[in-house]
This record gives structure tokens, sequence and C-alpha cells, in this order.
């Protein structure tokens, strides 16, 4: 996977981290910051979504779609599609070129709009990668882990970064006996939690 990114997807990665970097030392809380996951979180994603049983591959939050390229790669390893829903128009306009300029549209289907306007169409959830705004991270749970496949992951970002915030939804997740759960210290703290059979 890591071996053979294309010349195309390395310099969309590269734009996208260069746009973050700028972003994170501003520092305002503009709407339209990228707020992307690290590239190692991205690598982490990658090896456990190549991982995954049978099902659908989603993504909450797309932002500029660095993350979902990162996923790309376990698509393509492994031949799946991701669906990735991202809420603001201009974000949605960005992830689109990313995944024009990436080449990677026959494996990334971008859904602009609210992820709870599409929960109906969801089934047999394989990964889910939830990225969005804290506040919904419960919610996001309730919904997700009931579809989740036996062997589905649902990996949840800024576990550590946003502890105290999140910590009503990490403790139902490490109570939840549906799931087994860990928070892993990479980048901003992942939680993943793996559907028992
Ligand atoms: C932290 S950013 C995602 C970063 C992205 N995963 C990456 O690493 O490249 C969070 C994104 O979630 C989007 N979002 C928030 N609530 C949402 C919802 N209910 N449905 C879809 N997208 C949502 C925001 O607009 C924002 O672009």
């Amino acid at each position: 996977m890591f071996h053979d990114i294309s010349v195309d997807m390395l310099e969309c990665m590269r734009d996208l981290e260069r746009r973050d970097g700028i972003d994170r030392v501003d520092g305002t809380a503009r709407l339209d910051r990228l707020r992307q996951i690290p590239a190692e979180t991205g690598r982490f994603l990658a090896l456990l979504a190549a991982s995954a049983p049978e099902g659908t591959f989603i993504e909450i939050g797309t932002s500029g779609g660095y993350s979902a390229l990162w996923l790309s790669l376990a698509c393509r390893a492994t031949g799946r599609t991701l669906t990735t829903f991202e809420v603001l128009p201009e974000k949605a306009v960005l992830a689109r070129d990313t995944f024009l300029r990436a080449d990677v549209n026959d494996l990334v289907r971008l859904v602009e709009g609210d992820f709870f306007d599409h929960v109906d169409e969801l089934d047999r959830v394989a990964f889910c990668f939830l990225d969005a705004e804290k506040e919904i991270y419960g919610a996001c749970y309730d919904v997700v882990v009931p579809l989740l496949v036996p062997g589905g992951m649902l990996i949840a970002d800024n576990a550590i970064n946003h502890e105290e915030t999140l910590r009503p939804m990490l403790q139902t997740a490490f109570e939840d006996e549906r799931v087994d759960t860990l928070v892993v210290p990479i980048g901003k703290g992942e939680l993943v939690c793996r559907r028992k059979a």
C-alpha cells in the first residue's frame, strides 16, 4: 500500500499537509480549516482498514479528503470502496478536487450532506472512521455500532486531545459488551472499537 502511492496522490497529500500546517499556525477558528489527521494516523487507518472484514467502508467528516486518500490505499489493496460524508459545501468542493487530482474516483464516493440524513442507506459496516464535530460522536457511535459486521471496526479520532469532551462516549465504548475497545496513542488518539462475533 505505502510503497506504490502515485505521484499525483503524493502531490495532493503534500498540498493538503502544507495547507493544514498553515491553518494550525494561523490559529483562528475559521470554518474552512482542514483539521485533518497527521500522516501517521493515515497509515494506521489504512492498515486497519486493509484488515477489515467484508462490508461497507464509511468516513464521517471528509474535510479536504486527506484521510480518505489514506483509506483509498486500503480500498485499492482489497478491492473495496469508501463512502465519505461531508456537510460543508466548501469542503466538499475541495474534497472533490482532491479525489479528481489523486485519481481515486473509482475508490472514493463523496456524499455531500449531513451524515445523519443518510443513515437509512447504510448496512453491514466493516469500517467506519469518525472524525467530525466532537458533539456528534456519541450519536454517531449509537448509529454505527449496531451496523458493524462481526470484526467490523469503528475508529474515532481525537480520543486523547479531546478526551474531556468525548468522555461520555469513551466510557460507553469501554463498557459496551458488543465491542472490544482500546485507545491507541497515535496522532490525536484513536479510539478503536471492534465488533465481537
Ligand atoms: C476534523 S474535520 C475532518 C478531517 C478529515 N477526516 C481528514 O483527516 O482529512 C471534520 C469534518 O467533519 C465535517 N462534519 C461535521 N459534522 C458532520 C456531519 N454531521 N456530517 C458530515 N460531515 C460533518 C465538518 O464539516 C468537517 O469538514
